[in-house]
């Protein structure tokens, strides 16, 4: 029997990470992961758990010692972008510091095969959609700066230092496990979908539509979503090729679908059966009016597409938020 390859899932306790966390185990890899537990959350991890600190490059070193992984899939990060641009000197130094540790402890143990995941938040304002990967980068916040210099770091890692790698850049994940075991559970929470469900079932007040004068079909603001199951196919894919012996490359995930903030609030009235309480508010600093992806480098190349469509996602999302595993 061929042996099992060892993956170490760094952020696995979070939303994206403990999915695809568990979704490599299902599919016969030896899944461990890395988290601080500073977002993520204990019940949301598979495999066996190393808590440890990036910013600590002993108890980084000591977790390779350990788990001794074969390829790395690196999701932790500080994600919301309004933190970012208050407090940009943390953005870059937990994500980029961060994965400067992660990168040198790779190189020290010689693992040198790594996904990594970025952001369509690194394009900034599109010229030009769908957004494919020839789109220049142009971040609008230390956030997207933040995974952006990451990018850019890896390239060298690839091309000077030996190492294979694929950058992940997903537009909206969303939605729940298909079983209801993993799911969104954010403090705070910033993101749409779970903030309408908790609108919708009276857990929280109405939710602000930022922005309704946008140059878009009903005014708010599209976003491409695409459901969390969907992301960690891609991530298998992407693992097994580097695996294979590709050096690596950057793909866009989304659906190539886009989806207004209304659209978004109409769906949940219908798969709930009534309305999302709502009002219309001021544009948020820093949104872009539409971003969708053009996913067909990702087709080509990983045999990657999204299969669940937002109906799904909703569906999920909204079982999820009725009876969350953790996190509430
Ligand atoms: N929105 C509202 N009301 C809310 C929350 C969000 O109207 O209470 C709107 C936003 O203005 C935006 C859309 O819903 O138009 C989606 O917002 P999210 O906060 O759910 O997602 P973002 O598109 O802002 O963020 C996502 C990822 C980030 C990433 C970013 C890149 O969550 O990590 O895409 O643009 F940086």
């Amino acid at each position: 029997m061929t042996k099992r390859r060892r993956i170490l899932t760094v952020g696995g306790a979070g939303y994206i990470g403990s999915v695809c966390a568990r979704a490599l185990a299902q599919a016969g890899f030896d899944v461990s992961t890395l988290d601080d537990l500073s977002t993520g959350h204990r019940e949301a991890v598979t495999g066996t758990f190393y808590r440890a600190d990036l910013l600590q490059p002993d108890q980084v070193a000591a977790v390779f010692a350990d788990a001794r992984p074969d390829a790395v899939l690196h999701f932790a990060a500080r994600s919301i972008v309004g933190d970012s641009v208050r407090q940009p000197l943390d953005y870059f130094h937990a994500n980029v510091t961060g994965t400067l540790n992660l990168l040198m402890a790779m190189r020290a143990s010689g693992c040198k095969t790594l996904v990594f995941s970025s952001t369509c938040a690194v394009f900034g304002e599109p010229i030009r959609l769908p957004l494919d990967e020839t789109h220049p980068c142009a971040p609008l916040n230390p956030y997207g700066h933040s995974k952006h210099m990451i990018e850019r770091i890896l390239t060298e890692c690839r091309e000077q230092e030996g190492f294979s790698v694929t950058v992940l850049r997903y537009f909206n994940a969303a939605g729940a496990t298909d079983d209801g075991a993993l799911g969104e559970a954010h403090s705070p929470e910033t993101h749409l979908i779970p903030l309408a469900l908790d609108a919708r079932f009276g857990r929280r007040p109405p939710l602000s539509v930022f922005g309704t004068d946008y140059d878009t079909p009903d005014g708010t603001c599209i976003r491409d979503y695409v459901h969390v199951e969907d992301l960690a196919e891609a991530h298998r894919l992407a693992l097994l090729r580097l695996l294979d012996g590709d050096r690596g490359r950057a793909y866009n995930l989304g659906t190539g679908r886009g989806t207004t903030v209304r659209q978004v609030l109409d769906t949940i009235a219908q798969v709930t059966g009534a309305p999302v309480p709502a009002h219309d508010a001021a544009r948020r600093p820093g949104d872009a009016p539409a971003l969708y992806a053009a996913a067909d480098l990702a087709r080509e190349e990983l045999g990657w597409q999204a299969r669940r469509d937002f109906r799904d996602i909703i569906r999920s999302a909204a079982a999820w938020s009725e009876s969350p595993r953790f996190g509430r």
